[in-house]
């Protein structure tokens, strides 16, 4: 999708279609209180093209509602869309973000190629125009974005060119900069989508790893792509014993981000590490899933691709704090060669004096904790002073938040208030779930030091409990997205299948490290 950010008046524009916004800004209740909504125009051609509908009271102005007009008197677009963004009082930036996600989903199995999205420009609450066109931008490109990329005859193509128009009035350099950071959020947001969205014959560990390695490669990030070899040489013996019983290899993915110009002296700041579970397909292995819904583990590697989203966007936006990502990429299969309950694992050591923890297997289901607990370790001996780590974890953190909140754990309260400051900015629903020693004493193993699962009740927290143990001290943040990283259903502005969750969040929370 081509996009673009104009100042131009909306009356004069060419266009297929103009997308104009609306609030409803009655205060009182319904059922005498009616709704009263006002188009986010200043432009009075427009206002007079959309008088009869607004007074007709058929368009209410709810979020994400919408009304077309034909050939609109006055103005040159062929069309003219309003759009809802809901009551006058609750519109954020999200508002404007599922809005222009709307728009774009409205057009799209139209046979409209091309949109204007006019940005809200006479709301008496004014909000802060850099965050609504950034909102604005991210939200077309999430919403351009549909799954069904093996259908021979793609009923929805992508939109071609999407333009946002803002007041000629607005300050242009500081909207330019902000709709090109939302050009680049909601693309690097759809490629950790389409990632996931990929089957697990299409995307296996090895191919996950060139698809990291040629987005590395255009972004100007460092990367390098291990497999079988350096997990033995680094002894990563639980990583290892998740991809035993598959044919595909495991591929070990590092990407490196480097600040440039900061300071003269070597760097000092922190390093954050970013780790992703990426099992490109969870058949449950031994402890083997049953058949229903087995299908969906192809997405059991959706917190490896919001690590690469983040990484891609991380690389375009450039902080000034030095990132590393870990993703740890395995097929779990069951097999001759594959590990059993009751294996143990000896898990990586951290330094070659202090020996790796070992690990009974009690179920070789619970293996996100095993590839991760791997990748946490490394992530701190190539120098990772901050972790962050993603994965569609446990079916129970699911049953505890359902698919409206994300798991999200931390070890460290100044880590924590970083991210629950990054949520305020994404918008995206997470859920700090506790830690304590209560649970860490579920997943003592008798025979070694730990085992994989701690039972079924409390099961998010033992897994989180689990990673914890290879964190240390490190502060930590732990994201469990099970339920989030796939939608069943579609949402006005968004469509069912990969959400792409935690990669605007992941991206946030590195830049409050940025100095
Ligand atoms: N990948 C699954 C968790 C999952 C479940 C993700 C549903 C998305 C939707 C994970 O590897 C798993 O199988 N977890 C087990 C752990 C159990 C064996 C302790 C689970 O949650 O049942
Ligand atoms: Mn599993
Ligand atoms: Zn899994």
């Amino acid at each position: 999708m081509k996009s673009k950010l104009t100042f131009a008046p909306l009356s004069g524009i060419k266009t297929e279609l103009l997308a104009v916004l609306a609030t409803d800004t009655q205060t009182g209740k319904a059922p005498e209180a009616k709704p009263q909504p006002v188009l986010l125009t200043a432009d009075t051609a427009v206002q007079a093209a959309a008088a009869t509908i607004l007074a007709s009271g058929e368009f209410k102005a709810g979020a994400n509602e919408t009304v077309l007009l034909h050939a609109p008197a006055g103005l040159t677009a062929k069309r003219l869309l309003l759009v809802g963004l809901g009551k006058q009082a609750k519109v954020t930036a999200h508002s404007v973000r599922f809005a222009a996600g709307t728009a774009v989903r409205f057009i799209k199995p139209r046979g409209i190629r091309e949109l204007v999205l006019s940005l809200p420009e006479n709301d008496p609450k004014m909000l802060p125009h850099t965050a609504s066109v950034r909102a604005a931008v991210e939200g077309a490109f999430v919403g351009d974005f549909d799954s069904d990329t093996y259908r021979s005859e793609r009923k929805d193509q992508s939109v071609e060119s999407f333009t946002l128009t803002a007041p000629a009035s607005a300050d242009k350099t500081a909207l330019e900069a902000a709709f090109a950071e939302g050009v680049i959020l909601g693309e690097s947001q759809n490629f950790a989508r389409s990632l996931v969205n990929e089957p697990g014959n299409k995307l296996t560990p090895t191919l996950l790893g060139q698809r990291a390695a040629l987005m590395a490669a255009e972004v100007g990030l460092g990367w390098e792509v291990h497999s079988t070899e350096k997990l033995r040489e680094l002894k990563m013996g639980a990583f290892w014993s998740v991809s035993q019983g598959s044919a595909e290899p495991p591929a070990l993915i590092v990407l490196r981000y480097e600040p440039k110009g900061t300071t003269d002296g070597p760097y000092t700041g922190p390093t954050l590490g970013l780790v992703g579970k990426g099992i490109t397909f969870d058949s449950g292995g031994i402890s083997i899933k049953p058949a229903d819904k087995m299908d969906e583990m192809k997405t059991d590697m959706a917190g490896g691709a919001a690590m690469l989203g983040a990484m891609r966007a991380i690389a375009l936006l450039k902080p000034r704090v030095r990132v590393i990502a870990v993703v740890c990429a395995a097929e779990n299969m069951p097999s001759g060669t594959a590990q059993k309950p009751g294996d143990v694992q000896t898990a990586m050591p951290f330094s070659p004096e202090k020996p790796g923890k070992t690990i009974e297997i009690i179920n070789t289901d619970a293996e996100g904790r095993l590839v991760l607990a791997d990748g946490l370790t490394y992530a701190r001996q190539l120098g990772a002073t901050h972790l962050i780590d993603a994965a569609t974890l446990t079916g129970a953190c699911v049953v505890a938040l359902g698919h409206v909140n994300a798991g999200a754990f931390s070890n460290d309260e100044d880590a924590w208030s970083k991210f629950d400051a990054a949520l305020a900015i994404s918008g995206e629903k997470f859920w700090r779930m506790p830690l304590g020693e209560e649970y860490a004493e579920l997943i003592k193993s008798d025979i070694g030091d730990i085992k994989n699962t701690g039972g079924r009740y409390g099961g998010a927290i033992t897994a989180a409990e689990f990673l914890k143990v290879f964190v240390e001290e490190t502060p930590w943040i732990h994201l469990d997205i099970a339920g989030l990283a796939w939608a069943e259903d579609s949402k006005p502005y968004i469509a069912k299948g990969p959400s792409g969750v935690a990669v605007r969040s992941i991206l946030e929370w590195v830049r409050k490290y940025s100095f």
